[in-house]
């Protein structure tokens, strides 16, 4: 049976890992793989999750299986980071899932089994595993408008226009903040007009955040998909602690799914728990304790959440030192729309060939789309970035 089987797409990111490691020059840099590194190029544990990991052995009694959708405290501690005072009462059905790509999977799940005819629309670019799970599990998609690679921003007259076109009964994915690959985000009044819009047309947003606190702050980072909560009947939110817990390999997520009314919530809950049975059953518990004891305890919470200040202040610091040394080089301030980008990741606008060069001539590893992991860099290797995107013609 298994002499069928077809070789599986390789997947850019991890091909583009192993060229790098074949590389043997000392001077080559990573901006390749989606992880954030500190200015050692380490991916350190935060301080806050070492202490909270250290209670939970103390305390912990057993290890025996939780309910289906994880542990309500969890679940309730995630809803009110990501949702803040913009949680809906008695309307909010949520599942633990392991990691963001958990809350993905089992939130498109949960749309095909509700409308299996829905398409879902995504912005162009987006993350990659978005259309493969989509169409791994049958579901169409189409493609909206949102980055412009001419001045590095969102194209927001595109994408409202094409948002106008959705009909209800769609689905539309958002990302929170962050947005990955390009780094382009909306402004609040943007998410205002959307939110609007699909109040209007009556698709259904499906949010994804996976980066809050990388951008501007874990509040500012939340304003729009919070205004967005309070201007639609129903949406869907998957949330991902991977990146601002710092706890990648733990698989730590939870899918939220916003119910249209009170009564809808107790076979939106069910439904989810029943998806957590047929695909894994119980989701996993560790990576959710941790986050549970540091978002309810004032000290180990204070402590994260200055350790995640600093790490976004640092990459805000090399974005700003980038740019600079862009504006240096050229003489022009065409290169500025990094320095306005948030989150991990820039989406630079060179072609597959510049990409190449880079590559080649300097030991610059970015993804062949040009996403470059801000977080990849530091003082010393910001010069070398610039003067190969200089060398390249970018
Ligand atoms: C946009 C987006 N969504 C979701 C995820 C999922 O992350 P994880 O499954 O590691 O929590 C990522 C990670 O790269 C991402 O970039």
């Amino acid at each position: 049976m298994l002499e069928t089987l077809q070789p599986a797409k390789p997947d850019a990111i991890l091909a583009l890992m192993e060229a790098f490691k074949a590389d043997p020059r000392d001077t080559k840099i990573d901006l390749g793989v989606g992880v954030y590194r500190d200015a050692d190029g380490r991916t350190p544990v935060m301080r806050a999750v070492k202490a909270a990991e250290a209670r939970l052995v103390e305390r912990q009694d057993t290890k025996s299986y939780v309910g289906l959708a994880g542990d309500p405290a969890f679940s309730d501690a995630l809803s009110a980071l990501v949702l803040g005072d913009a949680r809906p009462a008695g309307r909010l059905a949520m599942v633990a899932t392991p990691g963001g790509t958990g809350a993905v999977r089992q939130g498109l799940d949960l749309i095909l089994q509700a409308a299996p005819g829905a398409t879902l629309w995504l912005p162009d670019p987006t993350w990659p595993n978005h259309p493969a799970i989509a169409s791994h599990i049958g579901m169409p998609v189409r493609r909206y408008r949102y980055f412009d690679d001419a001045t590095g921003g969102v194209d927001f007259d595109g994408m409202m226009a094409d948002l106008r076109g959705v009909p209800a009964g769609d689905v539309v994915l958002l990302h929170g903040c962050c947005h990955n690959p390009s780094g382009a985000d909306l402004s609040l009044p943007q998410w205002r007009e959307v939110a609007a819009l699909l109040g209007e047309t009556g698709a259904t947003p499906f949010v994804d955040i996976a980066y809050q606190g990388f951008g501007d702050g874990l509040e500012e980072d939340a304003a729009g998909l919070r205004h967005l909560i309070g201007a639609v009947p129903e949406a869907i939110v998957a949330a991902s602690c991977s990146k601002n817990f710092g706890i990648y390999r733990e698989r730590t997520g939870l899918l939220m799914a916003m119910a249209p009314s009170a009564d809808r919530l107790k076979v939106t809950q069910g439904a989810l728990a029943a998806l957590n049975r047929l695909n894994y059953s119980f989701p996993p518990d560790h990576g959710a304790r941790v986050v549970t004891e540091i978002l309810s305890d004032a000290e180990l919470r204070a402590d994260w959440e200055g350790e995640l200040s600093s790490i976004r202040n640092g990459m805000l610091d090399l974005r700003r030192q980038l740019a600079e040394a862009l504006r240096t080089r050229t003489g022009s301030d065409r290169f500025g729309f990094l320095a306005a980008h948030r989150g991990m990741f820039s989406r630079l606008g060179a072609s597959p060939e510049q990409v190449e060069t880079m590559r080649r001539d300097h030991g610059v590893y970015m993804v062949g789309d040009s996403r470059l992991n801000i977080a990849g860099l530091n003082a010393r290797t910001v010069p070398v970035l610039a003067d190969a995107i200089v060398a390249a013609g970018v």
